[in-house]
């Protein structure tokens, strides 16, 4: 049997280990049917050559917002996806989003994916965003998302349209524990923000920066220990969404001390921007509007260094971009936020654009960027958050996230040594944006390829964006590994397991 691909002088990464120098990959078919040395070539077998680059697994975002209502000035399937395919991501997962009035989420996820259809560049899952959990969705629409392969949902526990009160956030989590999906969880205290902002609009202080001091670390600290009583009790797996506290993620970590269930996500922007930029320019202080996220960047280096902690010790499963962008200048010059020409912070879009960053970002933190003393991770511990760890708990196991027979042949291939070094620029990015908020850091390196099922559909060589719209397919996923926590040996009190007393 020929190969139709070998990706030769490679140094391959995998979630555990570097392989031996000189180990080839064997592509049949858009899945990698060998690793080896000296790989045989047939007649038509199309040779690759690394040069001497590292090849980790095409990026996973698993935290993606795409043609959602409620910012629609967004990014759209083809635009964001054709951005993750210029950053080295090869899977998205984004969202299906049930407004309050949606009675049933079947019409939700389906109109959702009739837009995905034909319009994507990478292949593709749906989480669901549920801000309504009532009887009917539990009981009969949560299996039936399960049997779409939408098998995570995301809920909120803040914003007044969306949030979730804690006795439907335990409805939640017990019915996804029956089932094996994965609830996320978006966890700040909507009653200590929403008290804040009354104050601070009363006192006339609604310039972006005051966003910041809208949404203060104690409101995340507070909900994400809340979230994760509430998976204690439900015995459920969490993943506490985009995480920017120190003392958030010492919770998690405590958590995790105990084997619970508990995973956490952070992103890019928490890490490498600071409060300071909500100030915006000096004679522009509503140029701000572009860094206002939720939660919001943080202001103390603590809180900066706590998460790189997290990022190298393994506290972390997931770095997801959160891309979930709104123009700044819309068309007509109408700047939402500038309200009557008076800035007002709570009316500004929250969310930042960044799948095509993200991982060239942690790459760049990489021994392979790096001396080894001033990295921040390792190269295998990149491969797990860019990855390996979202297609174990979102359920795309034995398919993505890894460089082993069987898998689909989705990698990046860097370039060698300093050639890939790149200043981020708005010019340059593939969204349908017009601005990033990385403008102007540098990177270690950037991907010279990236390949989805073989085929090389970003080449920053030779092209640019090179794969078809329309290429990415719809993943039906399924039940999630526990990345983090135990196995099982559930932990039994005085009564047993006492939840059989009252389920
Ligand atoms: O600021 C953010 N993150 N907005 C996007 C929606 C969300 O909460 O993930
Ligand atoms: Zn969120
Ligand atoms: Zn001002
Ligand atoms: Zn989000």
């Amino acid at each position: 049997m020929a190969f139709d691909t070998i990706l030769t002088n490679g140094l391959i990464v995998t979630a555990s280990d570097i392989l031996p120098s000189g180990t080839e990959i064997g592509i049949t078919a858009g899945v990698i049917t060998a690793l080896g040395l000296a790989l045989p070539h047939g007649p038509s077998t199309k040779i690759l050559d690394a040069r001497g680059a590292y090849i980790t697994p095409g990026g996973i975002d698993s935290h993606v917002h795409l043609a959602q209502k409620n910012s629609p000035t967004g990014d759209g399937w083809e635009s964001g996806t054709r951005s993750a395919a210029a950053g080295g991501t090869t899977t998205v997962i984004a969202f299906a989003s049930q407004e309050r009035g949606d009675e049933s989420l079947v019409p939700v996820v389906e109109e959702y994916l009739k837009l995905a259809d034909g319009q994507s560049y990478v292949d593709y899952g749906v989480h669901c965003i549920v801000t309504n959990p009532t009887a009917k969705i539990l009981d009969s629409e949560f299996a039936w998302l399960f049997e779409q392969g939408v098998t995570s949902v995301k809920l909120y526990m803040t914003y007044e349209h969306m949030r979730v009160p804690d006795r439907g956030v335990l409805e939640i989590l017990f019915k996804c524990r029956e089932l094996g999906m994965t609830t996320m969880i978006h966890a700040e205290s909507h009653d200590m923000i929403s008290f804040i902002i009354e104050g601070l609009e009363r006192k006339g202080n609604t310039e972006p920066y005051f966003h910041a001091l809208a949404r203060p670390r104690i409101a995340e600290d507070e909900a994400s220990y809340r979230a994760i009583s509430l998976a204690e009790l439900a015995d459920a797996p969490i993943l506490i969404v985009h995480m920017s506290s120190e003392v958030a993620v010492n919770h998690v970590r405590e958590a995790q001390g105990r084997l619970l269930p508990v995973h956490a996500e952070t992103c890019p922007h928490y890490l490498f921007l600071l409060s300071e930029e909500i100030k915006g320019k000096e004679h522009d202080h509503f140029s701000g509007a572009k860094h206002v996220c939720s939660p919001p960047l943080r202001h103390r280096m603590e809180d900066l260094e706590g998460l790189w902690r997290g990022v190298a010790n393994g506290t972390f499963t997931t770095w997801s971009s959160d891309h979930a962008p709104s123009k700044y200048d819309h068309p007509g010059g109408k700047k939402l936020g500038l309200v009557d020409g008076i800035p007002r912070f709570s009316k500004i879009p929250n969310g930042l654009p960044g799948v095509e960053t993200r991982m060239a970002l942690l790459f760049g933190q990489t021994e392979a960027c790096l001396p080894a003393s001033e990295a921040k991770l390792s190269l295998s511990r990149f491969v797990q958050l860019t990855a390996s760890n979202a297609a174990k708990l979102y359920g795309l196991s034995g398919r993505k996230g890894s460089i082993a027979p069987g898998f689909d042949a989705d990698l990046v291939v860097w370039y060698p040594g300093v050639e890939g070094k790149r200043v981020i620029e708005q010019g340059k990015m593939h969204h349908d944006m017009d601005y990033t908020p990385f403008e102007g850091v540098e990177v270690g390196n950037w991907p010279r390829w990236t390949m989805l099922r073989g085929e090389i559909v970003w080449s920053d060589d030779e092209g640019g964006v090179v794969g078809k719209k329309g290429i990415g397919e719809f993943l039906k996923r399924g039940r999630g590994e526990v990345v983090m926590g135990r196995t099982g040996n559930v932990p039994r009190g005085m009564l047993g397991d006492e939840r059989e007393y009252w389920r």
